[in-house]
């Protein structure tokens, strides 16, 4: 079985966060369930040297934006297609940004040439290469299954996945052109939202699946709460839309051998995660004396985290003798907000604003306890790797959250299944709440050591998941 990825981003090689981590160890777990997967991606500066270890496949003159071609690469144990196009990509900034912040003004024409060079490709472009499915990673490749139904129905089949349905691709009427898009599929039933085209809505028209990141966000999205006014779309579609939990790379995350930690442990060694709480406490100017747990963030700061009601929390959590790391980068305002709370704090809070790979597993190994108290998370994968790292999860109830934390009520506890904290109302008041629950588990070590094993015993890999998605491929694929 073949299956050609279209995606924006793919760790190690580009990341802004957790889409990346899925389309980078995917392919692996898939490749031991038998299906060939493949990566298209933009060719981003630091994929440049790559370039020339590869081999050209394909050329295309037209592509929305202007020509490209297609390198093909072995890299970090996966095959990648990297759309060479530098008048879209060769440029400073971020993966969609500017240095100012500010979206790219031709993001259209950067990844409508990367989703229709990826449905090219998966009509046959690459000489000896014939994908069976193609799957499409959010709006940035949301117009790849698109182009294939323009192209007619005798194409191999199509899935979108939807990681935040936040992000929409919205764009003026006037791009349809640029785009080579019908302008006859411009309307409510196709590709038109409240005047706007809609990229990502195009795709839940006309992909033959969809999927999201997890059985609960999948039934959240169908409501007005959580679709982002694509609730209706999707109930019309509600047939072709299924949840599968997003794994993590179990190798790339492994306390037993990560490179990045001050000592490896793993649940028979479990004391020996405690040097990690002495280097991070180092590391951060926290007071080593404080006998709280220590309770880390590591996210991009936004309001979509629940960040800012965290942040409302802090001196609760000091008062109660915890200690607060925080590392990630975001909005402005809570980057300085948490920042303050350092400087309020100092010694109980620590901030390092920015992004770090090799900081944020010393934070995983380092903190007793990690806090994610969105107010809607897709899959969230910093749960999953707090559990590998028997770093307890403190989450808030919504998406992939609810469907990877036990929540350590009295019955979980006796059933000795617990694995972290599941809270409902994602406010100070509620944040507070289970942050006293979490000081109080965290005073009676033979509890909280319980937890940290059934935690670290989760399966958090991809195996149920890779073969998910390999029967949704085959029931395309036919
Ligand atoms: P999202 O994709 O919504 O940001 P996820 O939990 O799925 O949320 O994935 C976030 C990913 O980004 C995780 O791998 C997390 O460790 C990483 N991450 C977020 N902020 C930082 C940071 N400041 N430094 C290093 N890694 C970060
Ligand atoms: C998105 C979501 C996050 C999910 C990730 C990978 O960025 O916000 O919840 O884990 O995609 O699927």
């Amino acid at each position: 079985m073949n299956v050609l990825m279209v995606a924006s981003e793919c760790a190690p090689f580009v990341k802004t966060g957790g889409l990346a981590d899925v389309v980078g160890a995917l392919p692996a777990a898939l490749a031991r369930v038998d299906v060939d997967a493949q990566v298209l991606l933009p060719a981003y500066p630091p994929l440049f040297p790559l370039l020339p270890k590869g081999e050209e496949v394909a050329r295309f003159d037209d592509l929305p934006g202007g020509p490209g071609r297609i390198v093909k690469v072995k890299a970090e144990g996966m095959t990648l297609l990297l759309l060479d196009a530098p008048q879209l990509f060769d440029r400073p900034g971020g993966l969609y940004v500017d240095e100012t912040g500010r979206d790219w003004s031709d993001n259209h024409l950067r990844f409508g040439a990367l989703s229709m060079a990826g449905a090219r490709i998966a009509m046959g472009a690459i000489d000896g290469y014939q994908p069976d499915v193609l799957h499409a990673h959010d709006w940035q490749a949301a117009l790849a299954p698109v182009y294939l139904r323009m192209a007619g129905r005798d194409t191999p089949r199509s899935v979108i996945t939807i990681h935040n349905i936040a992000f929409q691709g919205r764009f003026g009427p006037q791009v349809l052109a640029q785009l080579h898009l019908k302008t006859d599929w411009f309307h409510p039933e196709g590709l038109e939202f409240h005047g706007d085209l809609n990229v990502l809505k195009g795709a839940l028209m006309f992909s033959d699946r969809i999927t999201t990141v997890s059985p609960t966000y999948a039934r959240e999205i169908l409501t007005p709460e959580f679709g982002m006014g694509l609730e209706g779309v999707l109930q019309a579609r509600a047939g072709a839309l299924s949840g599968v939990l997003n794994g993590i790379d179990t190798e790339a995350w492994d306390p037993a051998t990560d490179g990045a930690l001050a000592q490896t442990y793993d649940v028979r060694t479990l004391k020996r995660k405690a040097d990690n709480k002495t280097a991070l406490r180092a590391r951060l100017g926290l007071d080593p004396s404080s006998t709280g747990p220590l309770c880390c963030v590591v996210s991009r700061l936004t309001n979509q985290k629940g960040l800012d009601a965290l942040l409302e929390a802090v001196p609760h959590l000091v008062q109660r003798g915890a200690q607060l790391a925080v590392l990630g980068t975001g909005q402005p305002e809570l980057e300085q907000g948490f920042r303050d709370a350092a400087e309020a704090h100092p010694g109980q809070v620590a901030t390092h604003i920015g992004y770090d790979e090799a900081l944020s597993h010393l934070f995983q190994a380092g903190s007793d306890a990690i806090l994610i108290p969105s107010r809607f998370e897709p899959c969230g994968l910093t749960q999953l790797y707090g559990l590998r790292y028997g770093t307890l999860p403190v989450v808030a109830r919504t998406g992939g959250l609810a469907d990877t934390v036990i929540d350590a009520n009295v019955a979980a506890l006796l059933a000795k299944a617990a694995t972290g904290f599941v809270f409902h109302d994602v406010s100070a008041t509620g944040i507070a709440l289970v942050i006293d629950r979490v000081v109080e588990a965290y005073a009676d070590p033979k509890l909280w050591q319980s937890m940290q094993r059934a935690a670290m015993r989760h399966p958090v890999d991809w195996d149920s998941s890779a073969q998910a998605y390999r029967d949704l491929y085959a029931d395309l694929a036919g």
